[in-house]
């Protein structure tokens, strides 16, 4: 046993689609070749609100190769019949419904397809359909629409909202408080900006089937969605998402041109392809606009002894989105009067949604700026302030965490980044004409898991397949199938296939909440365990029985494609011979792992979280107030880490997102047209290569056996979640400028 060799769970194997991604085997949802395929191009509203009066398509149909003109007046009349119809993570309230009637809910939003037989024939003749508007008042002003904000009292609770719990008396505890801070922080919209545009080909089969491949997060939740919104029975509808050029939240709901993509095969009895143009990507899907009012108070030592949240974010007027904002502070620190408010306020646009680690990459990033302000406040050091008032406990719900290792990544975080060599007051670090500062903050995410299937198929040669209709979104879902699946059964990666992203496969949740690699490498190890069963009873066949009296697979050990007797590693077997001696071609199991199933946690009420210790070095030039984030040390407690490598990616990514929140990311609203401004590169920023330096990531030691079956917390999110609040508390300490709204942009600074 000691010659076993395992590239399992926890080696840092490269990217098993890596080399199809670069050599561009892999294909997108606009890149399946489909016969006889049509172009279609969306004419989008260049009002906020009110009514088409008419569409003068005459010009459109005149350019040669047009085929069609879709809206609301020719759709199929099948289209939203069904009045059940929701998408996977659908938010309260009543979903956009492309070309439902000639109502216009927010500017930008798709009015008409042409549709062509060349994509440039249909962008051309898109670009000649004139139509005429009633316009009525609009508002898409986030200060304005605080005036309606509301707490909507029969959503109090949702699969993913959670309301904060309040302790204390938080007020009479400020009030008497004497050392206190008292802000308002606000955060600019984001919009989802993937790689990957949101894409739709959709492949008619002309039997009453279609195949739909979408650049979205899940198979089963769209198939689901685009059967019963155009009433075609889920069977007729095959949705395949095989590669997602980046998701962020932007896949979870399908987008608009899937709708219309859709619409239009079946309007045209024709394959459809509809891609949105980049100035389209600003039409959807994009981080609510927040505004977080904060109160501490603290003894003088540090200790907190009140805060008060109070956060409103954006949404639409047709749906109610509401994030977890709130309830971060009030878990994290240990402070014994705690209260927090929510409310929503809607607005004349498309209606705000989940990006990357939603809720948290807000809230808990303002609120770690109001954190820093306390920490000066007090005179402590800030991360120093951290660990007096750290939590053992989830301090909102009062209950135990399965693991915690936050103490011990702002230890390895601060070592690493060398937090002792800060100076205490601002201003005071300097080099050349830079001003040098130090930052850092908390982050928290939730470490989620999700019923998930899986199906492995061992064959005669000793090759397995494994597949699941989950997603990989980039994450790298693809990488820890394999992973898991060679840990169980000892099988070296090469000679194991991941199959994922069809409807067609065992089911899946849609990929998001960093539950993917928890939730699939869970169904995957379960469904790899029972094959390992099966190899054991047919070993009973192999000549002598020599695993006659092994008592389950716990007494094998599976390595160098062989079951071996733990009792006697002596004994051996490789699979293939297993398999010929009990006559099989193929071994194939499917499995399903979900809470309660290996799932220690619905039986003891215990939270569970994944945390961070964030610590950036900004350098800012004192006259021209441009700023580098020069060195950012991310230290991470999220259990146990499958791959090293595909996770530092997932937090190198996070940080990446996190400077850009910090520093660039931000969607104008231009109140007079009712429009987002800089719907461009050009002008909606980003970060790009040149602002992004040192990035280091610290997986610190989380053994958690509780958390998901494989003590696995997921990476996703984490990385985002602190670190603008990093950036701009080293802001802080560089330039004795506190900027309370993100992004912190040069204006900010003078
Ligand atoms: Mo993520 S915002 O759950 O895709």
């Amino acid at each position: 046993m000691n010659t076993a060799t395992k590239i399992g769970i926890g080696s840092a194997l490269s990217r098993v689609d890596g080399a199809d991604k670069v050599t561009g085997r892999a294909k997108y949802a606009a890149e399946y070749k489909v016969d006889d395929l049509l172009y279609g191009v969306a004419v989008c509203a260049k009002i906020a609100k009110g009514k088409i009066l008419s569409i003068d398509e005459a010009d459109a149909r005149a350019v040669p190769g047009v085929v069609d003109v879709i809206s609301h007046l020719n759709r199929p009349k099948q289209a939203w019949l069904d009045r059940n119809w929701k998408d996977e993570l659908s938010i309260p309230g009543e979903p956009f419904k492309a070309f439902h009637d000639e109502t216009v809910m927010f500017a930008g939003q798709p009015v008409a397809l042409v549709v062509a037989d060349t994509f440039e024939a249909a962008r051309f003749a898109a670009s000649l359909i004139d139509i005429r508007y009633e316009e009525e008042p609009h508002n898409i002003d986030f200060a304005a629409s605080l005036d309606e904000k509301f707490m909507p009292s029969h959503l109090k609770r949702r699969n993913n909202y959670h309301p904060p719990k309040n302790r204390g008396h938080a007020q009479q505890a400020y009030d008497d408080a004497p050392v206190k801070v008292a802000a308002d922080y606000h955060l600019a919209p984001e919009h989802h900006n993937p790689m990957e545009m949101h894409a739709s080909t959709v492949e008619w089969h002309g039997d009453g089937k279609i195949t739909v491949y979408d650049k979205v997060q899940g198979s089963q939740g769209p198939q689901a969605y685009l059967a019963s919104a155009f009433g075609l029975g889920k069977k007729n509808v095959r949705v395949v998402n095989a590669f997602v050029g980046g998701g962020f939240g932007s896949g979870l709901r399908p987008q608009w041109q899937v709708q219309l993509a859709v619409m239009g095969a079946i309007h045209l009895e024709q394959s459809v392809r509809v891609v949105m143009t980049r100035q389209q990507m600003f039409t959807h899907a994009h981080r609510p606009e927040c505004t977080y009012s904060v109160r501490l108070g603290a003894e003088p030592d540090g200790k907190l002894s009140a805060m008060m949240h109070d956060a409103t974010t954006s949404t639409s007027r047709f749906e109610n989105n509401m994030e977890d904002i709130v309830i971060w502070g009030m878990m994290a620190y240990d402070c014994p009067n705690a209260s927090g408010e929510y409310a929503i306020a809607p607005r004349d646009t498309y209606t705000s949604a989940d990006m990357r680690a939603p809720g948290a990459a807000t809230g808990m990033t303002l609120f770690e700026i109001a954190m820093d302000e306390m920490a000066y406040a007090a005179g402590v050091d800030p991360l120093d302030f951290r660990l007096r008032n750290y939590s053992e406990v989830d301090a909102m719900n009062g209950t135990p965490y399965t693991s915690k290792a936050l103490r011990e990544a702002y230890q390895e975080g601060a070592a690493r980044f060398g937090w002792d060599k800060r100076s205490a007051a601002p201003r005071s670090m300097k080099e050349g004409r830079e001003l040098v500062g130090y930052g850092m903050a908390t982050g928290m995410w939730d470490a989620m898991f999700s019923k998930t299937a899986a199906r492995a198929t061992l064959s005669a040669d000793g090759k397995l397949e494994v597949a699941s209709a989950s997603s990989d979104i980039g994450t790298g879902t693809y990488t820890v199938m394999v992973q898991v699946a060679a840990d169980t059964l000892g099988l070296s990666p090469d000679r194991i296939t991941a199959t994922l992203g069809d409807s067609d496969l065992p089911e899946a949740p849609v990929e998001g909440g960093s539950w993917g690699a928890a939730s699939t490498g869970a169904a995957v190890q379960l469904a790899c365990q029972s094959v390992a069963k099966k190899l054991l009873s047919a070993a009973g066949k192999l000549d002598g029985d020599p695993f006659h009296g092994v008592n389950g697979i716990e007494g094998l050990e599976f390595a160098d494609g062989a079951m071996i007797r733990r009792d006697n590693p002596d004994v051996r077997a490789s699979l293939t011979d297993v398999m010929a001696a009990a006559g099989l071609d193929k071994i194939e199991v499917e499995e399903t792992a979900g809470p309660g199933i290996g799932d220690m946690i619905s039986m003891a009420r215990k939270s569970r979280n994944t945390h961070s210790a964030v610590f950036c070095e900004v350098r800012v030039d004192e006259e021209l107030n441009q700023v580098r984030v020069t060195r950012v040390v991310n230290a991470v407690a999220a259990g146990r880490i499958i791959n090293p490598k595909t996770a530092r990616s997932q937090i190198l990514g996070g940080v990446v997102m996190g400077i850009g929140m910090a520093l660039h990311e931000e969607t104008f609203a231009d109140t007079t047209l009712g429009r987002w401004m800089n719907h461009n590169f050009a002008e909606y920023h980003v970060p790009a290569h040149a602002d992004i330096h040192d990035i280091d990531v610290i997986f610190v030691d989380e053994p958690d056996p509780e958390v998901t079956p494989l003590g696995v917390k997921g990476l996703g999110e984490i990385g985002i979640v602190g670190t603008a609040a990093a950036v701009a508390n080293a802001i802080y300490h560089a330039t004795g400028k506190r900027v309370r709204s993100l992004p912190i942009t040069i204006d900010k600074l003078l």
